[in-house]
């Protein structure tokens, strides 16, 4: 586990001074499907850097990855990348992306990382080891009320129906918290919640790339993750919540009209 878990920095780190490389310069930007679910040249040259470090290294391990899919036998272990996430600010010079890779064995993420290539930030979280940024350990929060929370959401690009599903929700937010962000990279924001940045964050339509770093980094700083209705959150679950513990309870009564 420890030599892929070493793996997976480096070539997270490798993949994001890539793509900051590429930031602003002339590359290919096409929307996959629908208008607001975009990929570039740098998704796709970030991927194959990472397909091809961890098959030099790891040839029989399975691998999801948001742009080239799945490959190999998941039973043994499997490699779950975000090449980029965050591609529509990337396209836009929003300086708000990372690069996300988890490892999952034997249904539990082992381990996972986030690396922000702006501001040379690498979140890191073995199970039961702790979270870091930088090698140095995070903590969620101690905010207890949410009327003093900085709380974080998205729109799902594709997936769910009607990105309009999230406005009741938002307004809801919006009158008892501090104040919500909304950032367009779920790893991060599981990132910042993980150290403390945010109080809490919710999304619906993501996918277990998006996710499967970010969520074991905020459990590991101690928080919590689940879906809007308080269960164990599969990576490929519709509905994630996760928070500094503390808020768990609230934002989920919050959410319960949409769960
Ligand atoms: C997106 C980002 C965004 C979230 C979308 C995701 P991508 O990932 O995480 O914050 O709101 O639902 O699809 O497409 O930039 O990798
Ligand atoms: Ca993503
Ligand atoms: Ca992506």
């Amino acid at each position: 586990m420890e030599s892929r878990f070493a793996l997976a920095q480096s070539v997270a780190r490798e993949a994001g001074v890539l793509v900051r490389s590429l930031l602003g310069t002339d590359i290919e930007v096409r929307s996959k499907d629908v208008r607001s679910n975009l990929v570039t040249e740098a998704d796709t040259r970030a991927e194959a850097l990472i397909r091809a470090t961890i098959a030099t290294s790891f040839p029989a391990d399975a691998v999801l990855a948001e742009e080239g899919g799945a490959s190999g036998d998941p039973r043994s272990g499997r490699w779950i990348i975000d090449p980029l996430d965050g591609t529509t600010n990337y396209a836009h010079g929003y300086r708000c992306f990372c690069v996300s890779i988890a490892y999952e064995h034997e249904d539990a993420v082992r381990f996972g990382c986030v690396y922000d290539p702006m501001a040379d930030e690498m979140y890191t979280a073995q199970q039961g080891e702790g979270a870091r940024c930088n090698g140095a350990p995070i903590h969620v929060s101690s905010c207890e009320e949410l009327q003093a929370a900085l709380l974080v959401t998205g729109f799902p690009a594709h997936r769910v129906a009607d990105p309009r599903a999230n406005l009741a929700p938002l307004a809801d937010f919006m009158t008892i918290t501090r104040a919500i962000r909304r950032d367009g990279s779920a790893a991060l924001d599981l990132c910042y919640v993980a150290c403390g940045r945010f109080d809490g964050f919710w999304e619906s339509g993501l996918h277990a790339w998006d996710v499967a770093a970010g969520s074991l980094i905020v459990e590991e700083a101690g928080g919590t993750v689940s879906d809007y209705r308080g269960r164990a959150m599969p990576l490929d679950a519709d509905q994630l919540l996760a928070s500094n513990g503390r808020l768990h309870r609230p934002m989920l009564d919050v959410l319960a009209p949409y769960a």
